[in-house]
Order: C-alpha cells, then sequence, then structure tokens
C-alpha cells in the first residue's frame, strides 16, 4: 500500500485528482471505476473546471441502491448525471439498474460486464465500518457483484441524503469485494476523523470479513489517500514503516 497524507480534505482530494488525470493521459482507451457518496463530490468537481478530457473514457460505478429508478434523486445514477457526466462527456457510462426487476439477475451482468471490459483504475471511499463499495462486514472476500443487505450504520450515514429515515433504501446492488481486486489499480481515498477508525483498521488490521477494505492490503497497486484525520489513528504505524512513509506527510501547497 502506498500511502499519501495531506494536511487538508481538499489537498487529498487533489492528490487523488491529480493521479487519476496523469493515469488518463495520453491513453486511447482508458476504463474508470468510479464511487458515489461525498467523498468524490470534490474531484469530480474538479473534471468540471479542468474540463478534463473524458471522451476515451469507460466508466463503471460501484454499486447502486435497488429500487430506486435512475431518475430517482438519490439513485447514484442520478447522482452522477449531476455531479459529473452532465458536464464532461465519457465515452459510456455503466451503473448497475436498480430498478431491475430480478436484482439478482442484474447482479450477475453487471458482474459480467465488469470482468469483460476490465477496470484499469478503481477509486474508493470508505465506509465508518470498513465497507468499501456496498461490502458491509462479513461479506466474503471472494465475493462477486451481489445483491446485500444495507447494514443500520451505513443506512443511517446516508440518511443525510433523504428526507426520512424509512426512504433509505434497504438493498443495494455493488461489485464485490473480488471485483474490485480484480482492478488493475486502486486509489482509495479518506478525509475526516469520522473515518479515522475504519482507515486505522484497514491499514493495520489482519486482512477479514469483520473489516472489508482490510482486502486491499493484498493488491499490488493501491494508493491510500488520506487528510490528517483520516490518519489520525495510524501515526504510530505510518511512522514505523520509515523514513520512506514519513516523507510522504506532506501537503501540494507546502
Ligand atoms: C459509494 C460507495 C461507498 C462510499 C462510502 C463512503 O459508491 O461505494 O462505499 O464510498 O460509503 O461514503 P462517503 O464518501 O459519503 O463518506
Amino acid at each position: 500500500m502506498n500511502i499519501l497524507v495531506a494536511k487538508t480534505p481538499a489537498d487529498a482530494e487533489q492528490i487523488a485528482y491529480t493521479l487519476i488525470k496523469e493515469r488518463l493521459a495520453g491513453k486511447r482507451e482508458f476504463v474508470l471505476g468510479l464511487a458515489t457518496g461525498s467523498t468524490p463530490v470534490g474531484m469530480y468537481k474538479m473534471f468540471k473546471q479542468d474540463q478534463l478530457d473524458c471522451r476515451h473514457v469507460t466508466s463503471v460505478n460501484l454499486d447502486e441502491y435497488i429500487g430506486l429508478a435512475p431518475s430517482h434523486p438519490q439513485s447514484y445514477y442520478h447522482f452522477m448525471e449531476e455531479r459529473l457526466f452532465n458536464d464532461v462527456p465519457f465515452k459510456e457510462s455503466h451503473l448497475p439498474r436498480g430498478d431491475a426487476k430480478d436484482p439478482d439477475a442484474e447482479a450477475e451482468r453487471y458482474e459480467q460486464l465488469v470482468r469483460s471490459i476490465g477496470v484499469d483504475l478503481q477509486l474508493l471511499g470508505i465506509g465508518e465500518n470498513g465497507h468499501i463499495a456496498f461490502n458491509e462486514p462479513g461479506t466474503a472476500l471472494d465475493a462477486k457483484t451481489h445483491v446485500t443487505a444495507l447494514t443500520e450504520s451505513t443506512r443511517e450515514a446516508n440518511r443525510r441524503f433523504f428526507n426520512a429515515s424509512e426512504e433509505v433504501p434497504t438493498h443495494a446492488i455493488t461489485m464485490g469485494l473480488d471485483t474490485i481486486m480484480n482492478a488493475r489499480e486502486i486509489v482509495l481515498v479518506a478525509t475526516g476523523d469520522r473515518k479515522a477508525n475504519a482507515v486505522h483498521h484497514m491499514i493495520e488490521s489482519v486482512p477479514s470479513v469483520d473489516w472489508p477494505a482490510t482486502i486491499l492490503q493484498a493488491h499490488p497497486s493501491v494508493t491510500i489517500v488520506l487528510d490528517t484525520e483520516a490518519a489520525s489513528q495510524c501515526a504510530q504505524a505510518l511512522q514505523a514503516r520509515g523514513s520512506e512513509a514519513a516523507a510522504r506527510f506532506f501537503s501540494i501547497r507546502s
């Protein structure tokens, strides 16, 4: 794991955005895995401000709520249109269909699609309970794209996007941990002290289903971009990695 710690959330977003931009540059074709939630919002603004050319880029999103049609204001389809795709044209964009009649069949279709096109770089956030995509604690480490029940803590964390608790969907279709691990490169961004415990486990705990993000320790090409708050419970571990890691504590503005 390559771990970068920036001073502020904005610096962390800038670092991750710059890394993605560098990877896209000069490529004729690229498959970019995207996430929703609060974490990537600042990065998607940077795509727009830069008018980043993504006409050669195919995007695949991690997950979608079950029961929400693409036109629903809280669907991830709608989120992606509003935050990115309406302003930055992509070659093609894919998300699972949350309103599919048979969600299990839709999960299978999406798994085949993602496998067949192959993800060059997957952007991830992390849940406070250590989930990546919607692979909640207890998910098998070799899970493929599947239908999952959201934990109460995840529903509560996402409550802020809905008018009432009852409106927060109970299930989602999500890429599995194995699907995510198949990406050639992974960039995970975490900011704020709410994420500090999950980040600590992701980096320091033995890989297990209790903290799904621990599986990333086994990926050959992962960059974790943190701000100082998200890194606050692993300062000792990062220092123990020696001067190389210590040298990576930086702000891109300093
Ligand atoms: C979103 C996703 C989730 C979020 C995670 C963090 O597509 O798959 O795993 O990345 O819940 O959410 P935020 O960024 O809102 O803290």
